[in-house]
């Protein structure tokens, strides 16, 4: 059985759909990367996973419990889902550590979490920087970091390499990748061949449908495919 699982879901702005019944299972512990093109509603689709916005029809679960469907409604704080937006959208004001620990229960931003999160996307160096004092893709990942500290069952990014160059789209592609193998279950959206091709699966999504779900050729996908065969033959 999927980890994440989004049936049927259908979401319109003033009576213009952009999520027309749209459905996606994602395994726990893998990458999965949402590709397609600008407003076909990957932005929208990441929002009513997070509890953002509300689904109009259809039913979203998470561990075999429902998070918006017929019968229930679970605040987005209460989903333990990590949401990384388009724009990193730090607190301007405060440093790195505090950017980070702010995403932090108040007994835990003065302990050792907010230097561990730091350490696991490498922006331990730069704790005291202001954001305007780093780089784009330092930015993003603060914003990885933050999102990360309440340890959420699944991470969500909003095209998290979109505004970045290529030497740092290769680091932010990498910490992804690396976070996956660590068993995180992530969802991405993205335009960029480079991170799409560290995920597992790439869905396509085409005027508020999902057209395409294809498994990438990685190694975890082979070694997956023939344990699962190794099954069917028993
Ligand atoms: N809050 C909103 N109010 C009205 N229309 C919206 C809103 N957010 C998005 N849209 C529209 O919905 C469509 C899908 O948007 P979006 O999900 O952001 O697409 P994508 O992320 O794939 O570019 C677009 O036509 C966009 O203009
Ligand atoms: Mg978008």
């Amino acid at each position: 059985m999927s980890f994440l699982s989004v049936t049927g879901v259908s979401k319109s702005y003033a009576g213009r759909p952009v999520l027309r019944g749209v459905s996606l299972e994602v395994e726990r512990g893998s990458l999965t990367a949402v590709l397609g093109l600008s407003g076909c509603g990957k932005t929208t689709l990441l929002r009513v996973i997070a509890g953002f916005e509300r689904a109009e029809n259809g039913m979203l679960e998470l561990g075999g419990s429902e998070l918006d469907g017929p019968r229930r409604f679970v605040a987005p704080e209460r989903r333990g889902i990590g949401y990384v937006p388009q724009e990193g959208a730090l607190f301007p004001q405060l440093t790195v550590a505090g950017n980070v620990a702010f995403a932090l229960p108040r007994a835990e931003r003065r302990g050792a979490r907010p230097q561990e999160l730091m350490r696991m996307v490498g922006i331990d160096q730069l704790a005291d920087r202001l954001p305007h004092q780093i780089s784009g893709g330092e930015q993003q990942r603060v914003a990885i970091a933050r999102a990360l500290a309440n340890e959420p069952a699944v991470l969500l990014a909003d095209e998290p390499t979109g505004n970045l160059d290529r030497r740092n789209s290769e680091v932010v592609a990498e910490i992804f990748h690396g976070l996956a193998e660590g068993g995180q279950t992530i969802v991405m959206v993205t335009h960029d061949q480079t991170l799409a091709h560290k995920a597992r699966r790439i869905v396509t999504m085409e005027d508020g449908k999902v057209v395409g779900d294809a498994a990438t050729l990685r190694e975890e996908n082979l070694a997956t495919d023939g344990a699962r065969m190794d099954t069917d033959q028993k």
